[in-house]
């Protein structure tokens, strides 16, 4: 069964409730890091003639699970009543964010008419996203390689940053662990599934040791 709704109003109506949700998540994981991991994906998508509509619908859901993991207090607080369907998700704060986010998309897709393979497929992704598992469908690949992304170059600096900060506002730059500006030994492009991301991850990467290189060398006043 096709949705009532087009997949332009599907995808205002996740940006609404990401919006609603999911804008003051801090720890680096807000609706911001969502924006560019969709952007991304989609552009991998058309290189790698994916279903760039799938794709777009889980990039923007992916990280909706770190929402009732808590992270997000003001959101909870804001409007209760709103959010009281997924409320029976909260009960495991260790538990996963890619199957909580998996079974919040569920619930909202659902809501909107979402068709039920669109929707299985959705929820892989979703599912598929964290904790090292095995990404099972191109689209999935896709999105995890666009997420993983945002953990090199210099998004990646920005969010070490603002995620350092996010713990406590008081700590100076000095307080960001060397070893979150350091390559990632795990990223490269074995790591990787398209070779866009492949090139990308290369390119984001050099930036990363430069960076650190440099910083280091500030910090203890190498002049
Ligand atoms: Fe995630
Ligand atoms: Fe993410």
């Amino acid at each position: 069964m096709d949705s009532p709704l087009t997949h332009a109003q599907i995808i205002e109506k996740i940006n609404a409730f990401l919006e609603k949700y999911q804008s003051d998540l801090s720890y680096c994981h807000g609706v911001d890091h969502v924006r560019r991991v969709t952007k991304l994906a989609v552009k991998i998508g058309t290189i790698e003639k994916a279903d760039c509509q799938i794709i777009e619908v889980a990039a923007l859901l992916h990280d909706v699970g770190l929402v009732p993991l808590g992270w997000s207090k003001h959101a909870l607080g804001r409007d209760e009543n709103d959010f009281q369907e997924f409320l029976g998700l909260y009960a495991l704060p260790s538990a996963d964010h890619g199957e909580v986010g998996a079974l919040i998309a569920e619930r909202f897709l659902e809501r909107l008419g979402y068709p039920s393979a669109q929707k299985q497929h959705v929820k892989q992704i979703i599912s598929e996203h964290n904790k090292g598992m095995e990404q099972t469908t191109l689209e999935s690949r896709i999105v995890n390689d666009a997420d993983k992304l945002e953990l090199l170059g210099a998004t990646w600096i920005a969010r070490a940053f603002q995620r350092t900060s996010a713990f406590d506002i008081h700590l100076g730059i000095e307080s960001v662990p060397e070893r979150l500006l350091n390559s990632k030994e795990k990223l490269t492009d074995a790591f990787f599934h398209t070779e866009k991301a492949k090139t990308m991850a290369a390119e984001r990467n050099k930036f990363l040791v430069s960076f650190n290189k440099q910083f280091q060398r500030e910090l203890r006043l190498e002049i």
